[in-house]
């Protein structure tokens, strides 16, 4: 009886301790520890089931489809380069999975808009998205509609998207909606009138991490919209990961070597809740009254504070920041108020 109480328990205070060294917790080190003391268990199966992996052709997103595809899902691959994301398709079938590759700038309306037409043409089933897609960009750049590239990419993009295929979305049983968040985001405070620099002030670190804390506020807003239609809306951090685009977006990184996680690693927690694993758990602890299993921000299959810094907090509760955005995305992307009012139902 004292192993039963004691494991849980340990295993708690030392995710807690990890919590507090940052590079325990970020690295490599932090997802052993946890895998191994927590005693994780693989994610329930997903045959028949259809997920949407944006930025699925390297790094994170492409061992995110990889694993969904293991676990028996149709995992749709989706990047802006068509050889590259045939080349996760090939990975993914010779492995006896199933999967199918489509293009979509994630910066660019067009192109999601041609994406979202062609998927809706070809599948009547879609039970989860993850807006994996993202990059630091050191400089400066506008969309060809005039909007910054990190929010373009990482905030309007992922909600152009989840609009145009809500409907199919929520005819789902289980419907999941997971966004690539980053730890660097606790660095910064939701803030709308910053969130989209200007090229003078541009600092691509700083656009980064603001435009992360822009998905934790629009994985919220999904929830709380949208939770009575059955979606369960996240958003994650990867940790730190060895993959091209930290390489490239942060450099200095490298030297951790290998103390990065391996993108596996990395995808880990997007996909067991893409799988619906923290929402069995709801189930299970429902009798003990425990809630909030359908959001939250997590890291290592837990969820996570939202804020530590102080001045990282704003005075907005929680649902005006996302109200807040939320009419903020449907005006950037030129949706009328009767449409805004449609989605709200
Ligand atoms: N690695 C880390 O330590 C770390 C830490 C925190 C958060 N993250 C987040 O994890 C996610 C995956 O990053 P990663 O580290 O795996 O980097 P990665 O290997 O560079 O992968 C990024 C993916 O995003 C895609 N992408 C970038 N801009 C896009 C756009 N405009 N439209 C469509 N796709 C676009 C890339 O597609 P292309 O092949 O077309 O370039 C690529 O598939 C990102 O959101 C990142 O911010 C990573």
């Amino acid at each position: 009886m004292s192993g039963l109480v004691s494991g849980p328990i340990l295993a708690r205070a030392l995710d807690a301790l990890l919590e507090l060294a940052i590079v325990g917790s970020f690295s490599r080190i932090g997802f052993l520890a946890r895998r191994s003391t927590q005693h994780w268990l693989n994610p329930p199966r997903l045959d028949g089931q259809v997920f949407i992996v944006t930025g699925g052709t390297s790094g994170i997103g492409a061992a995110i489809s990889v694993a969904l595809a293991k676990l028996g899902a149709e995992a749709w691959v989706v990047g802006r380069s068509q050889e590259r994301a045939d080349h996760v398709v090939e990975l993914i079938r010779s492995a006896g999975g199933l999967g199918e590759s489509a293009i979509a700038d994630m910066a660019e309306g067009q192109s999601i808009n041609e994406f979202a037409t062609r998927f809706r043409s070809e599948r009547t089933r879609l039970d989860g998205i993850v807006h994996n897609a993202g990059a630091l960009l050191r400089n400066f750049s506008k969309s060809s509609e005039g909007v910054e590239l990190t929010v373009a990419t990482q905030v309007l993009g992922p909600f152009r998207l989840t609009e145009l295929l809500a409907p199919l979305l929520w005819s789902a049983s289980h419907p999941v909606i997971v966004s690539m968040s980053s730890g660097g985001m606790y660095t910064e405070r939701f803030d709308l009138a910053h969130l989209e620099m200007e090229a003078d002030q541009y600092d691509g670190v700083r656009a980064y991490a603001r435009a992360k804390r822009a998905q934790v506020v629009m994985a919220r807003e999904w929830a709380r919209r949208w939770s009575r239609k059955g979606v369960a809306s996240y958003s994650v951090h990867p940790g730190w990961v060895d993959t091209p685009g930290l390489a490239s977006g942060l450099p200095s990184f490298e030297r951790l070597g290998p103390l990065l996680r391996r993108p596996e690693e990395g995808a880990d927690t997007a996909v067991w809740l893409a799988a619906g694993a923290a929402r069995s758990e709801v189930t299970q602890n429902s009798v003990m009254g425990r809630s909030g299993l359908e959001n939250g921000f997590w890291f290592d299959r837990r969820q996570r504070r939202e804020n530590y810094l102080p001045w990282t907090r704003t005075s907005l509760p929680p649902d005006m920041e996302g109200e807040a955005l939320w009419d903020w995305c449907c005006k950037r992307i030129g949706r009328s108020g009767h449409d805004r009012q449609i989605s709200r139902r």
